[in-house]
């Protein structure tokens, strides 16, 4: 049997991203997703890119016995834990719902990981996890909270898998904290297709220079930050994917890494629409409103430990991200859906 990795919601957007990478590097893999919040199209996508898995299992991470199936038919040599929910206002609508999928699907994949003795796994972990910083750019070693229960079933998960390490220093595990992951494939095959309204910012940006909406809704722009709108650290999608495969890598003996994945640079939301506008010769009407509720003026990271430990770091700027955004989603109108 082959050495391969399993990527659980591996057709959700980064996952998709990161099975390229992966592909390239040289890795054969597995996808299991239950759909929840992708398409199986990607995976017309992904054969087109020369990125197909070995298999595709549509299954639940909390199905155990689907899982004991899987590491028995095959040798993964690792695991990347992808699949999550992820919208932080449904997290604060269905509490019950985010902890079962986020925290149970991660105990019970841990669980049998430990029964067929894989040990080395990537965790999908977020910026969340900081809060609202008391000072950036934010170092891994800054204070954990959260603020919904989105962020903290991130910071459960980061416990379980502290305390796991505690327990049994031979597993190999990378924590790996996201910052706002944007863009899409060159190629115009993969990106993010949100169900719905856009939550994120990017999202709506491309909806709204495709005349899906209006405008573009600025939440505040009276922050303290250099132009009143919030600063946040946008990362391309495959910049961040290339971490899973450098993570992959930096796990070559049993440690634990938490490493956080950004630029390190704060863009605005006025830069970034902004550079959308010029990068893509596309006008983004838009509007200022009040605050959202529960965001934070400022959110950056500092990359260091990434490059010391991952040796990795972020190589495409904001705009490449734009010009990637607005290629998929004046490619793909309908999303996966939109015929080849
Ligand atoms: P996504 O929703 O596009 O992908 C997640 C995938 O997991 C989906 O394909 C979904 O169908 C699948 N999934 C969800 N629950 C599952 C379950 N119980 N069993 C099997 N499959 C399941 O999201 P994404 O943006 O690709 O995010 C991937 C991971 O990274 C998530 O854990 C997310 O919380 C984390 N993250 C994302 C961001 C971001 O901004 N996108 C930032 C920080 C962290
Ligand atoms: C959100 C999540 C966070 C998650 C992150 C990455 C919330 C409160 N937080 O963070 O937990 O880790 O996504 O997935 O949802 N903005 C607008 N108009 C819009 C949308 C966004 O002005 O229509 C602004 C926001 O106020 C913010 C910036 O754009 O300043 C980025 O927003 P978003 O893309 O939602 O990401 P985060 O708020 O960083």
């Amino acid at each position: 049997m082959q050495d391969s990795i399993l990527l659980t919601g591996g057709t959700g957007f980064i996952g998709s991203h990161t099975a390229v990478a992966l592909a390239q590097a040289g890795y054969s893999f597995v996808i299991l997703d239950n759909l929840s919040n992708s398409s199986s199209k990607v995976l017309d996508r992904l054969a087109r890119l020369n990125a197909s898995p070995l298999a595709f299992v549509n299954a639940d991470v909390r199905d155990a016995q689907t899982l004991d199936k899987l590491f028995g038919e095959y040798k993964f040599s690792g695991v990347i834990h992808f699949a999550g929910l992820k919208a932080v206002g449904e997290s604060v609508a269905q509490p019950l719902r985010y902890f079962d999928n986020n925290v149970n699907g991660t105990l019970q994949l841990l669980q049998a990981m430990q029964r067929a003795a894989v040990q080395k796994i990537v965790f999908s972990s977020s910026a969340t996890v900081y809060g609202d910083p008391a000072s950036v750019p934010i170092q891994e070693s800054a204070p954990l909270t959260s603020t919904n229960p989105y962020g903290r079933s991130k910071l459960l998960c980061e416990d379980i898998l502290r305390e796991l390490f505690q327990a049994d220093a031979n597993w190999q595990i990378a924590l790996l904290r996201y910052f706002n992951p944007v863009g899409a494939h060159i190629s115009g095959l993969l990106g993010e297709a949100p169900n719905g309204v856009p939550n994120n910012l990017m999202p709506y940006v491309t909806q709204v220079a495709s005349g899906q909406r209006e405008f573009l809704q600025i939440f505040g722009n009276d922050y303290d930050t250099p132009d009143g709108t919030g600063v946040r650290d946008y990362l391309h999608v495959m910049d961040l994917a290339q971490g899973h495969v450098a993570a992959l890598r930096a796990l070559n003996a049993p440690k634990l890494l938490t490493v956080n994945l950004g630029t390190g640079q704060g863009v605005s939301v006025k830069q970034l629409v902004d550079a959308f506008a010029r990068v893509n010769g596309v006008p983004i009407a838009h509007r200022y409103v009040a605050r959202r509720a529960g965001d934070i003026a400022q959110c950056f990271a500092d990359p260091t430990k990434a490059q010391e430990l991952l040796n990795w770091k972020a190589q495409l700027g904001l705009d490449r991200m734009c010009a990637d955004a607005w290629r998929w989603q004046s490619m793909n109108p309908q999303g996966f859906d939109t015929p080849l």
